[in-house]
């Protein structure tokens, strides 16, 4: 089994009428984390969960929860996110006015810290934030909902931002968000991704357990 990158299935695309179940699969499967994709309706055009449902996610699973915040001010949100059970909180950059006390309210509150870019902001805040971050998010789709085309140019975006993290000798992590599947994964953990979303890719109809085998194979 290929372990030289961390798999986290999004459950945006799981049966969340039996998510207890489908927590259960990918924990079998051999997922690293769980992806938990939370929105407001205001930054991205969709709806999703809140903290009720990550409190139930931790109860569910033992496999650590990287919970993806797609909101505004998410300022006010952090602490209710940790409190549920959070092992890791993503912000967007372009969500928050202060950014820098936002990262400092995540690592205060005892968690990971991530920050996000939209697939055509610039990434000068990344490199300016680099020393504050455990993880950096590259949305490789414009944030929203699952199911859409990789962009192809995130490729760059990920290999530019993984040179900053060799030079700077950092430990950052390199997360890559939308359009994962079995024919891109490869190239994506090549240009330097090491933590690798996937929702549709995972939770469909050919199996959550072949999917990821299948997934890793293709890395391999
Ligand atoms: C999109 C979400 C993603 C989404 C990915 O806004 O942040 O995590 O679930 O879905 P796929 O893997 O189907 O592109
Ligand atoms: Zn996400």
């Amino acid at each position: 089994m290929n372990k030289s990158f961390k798999l986290a299935p999004s459950i945006l695309s799981a049966d969340f009428a039996n998510l207890g179940a489908e927590l259960h699969k990918i924990e079998v499967a051999g997922a690293d984390l769980v992806h938990v994709d939370v929105m407001d309706g205001s930054f991205v055009p969709n709806i999703s969960i809140g903290p009720l449902v990550v409190k139930a996610c931790k109860r569910s699973t033992v496999l650590p929860l990287d919970v993806h915040l797609m909101i505004v001010e998410p300022e006010k949100y952090i602490a209710g996110f940790a409190e549920a059970g959070a092992n890791f909180i993503t912000i967007h950059a372009e969500a928050t006015l202060h950014l820098h006390r936002t990262l400092q309210l995540i690592k205060d509150s005892g968690v990971g810290v991530g920050l996000a870019v939209n697939p055509l902001t610039p990434l000068n805040v990344i490199l300016e934030a680099l020393p504050y971050l455990d993880t950096v998010l590259i949305m490789s789709v414009n944030p929203g909902f699952g199911g859409q085309k990789f962009i192809k140019p995130s490729l760059g975006r990920i290999e530019t931002v993984a040179n900053w993290i060799a030079d700077l000798d950092l430990a950052c992590e390199i997360e890559v968000d939308g359009g994962v599947k079995v024919n891109n994964i490869k190239e994506i953990v090549s240009a330097g991704a090491n933590i690798l979303v996937a929702g549709s890719a995972v939770f469909n109809d050919n199996g959550v357990e072949n999917n990821i085998k299948d997934l890793r194979a293709a890395v391999a």
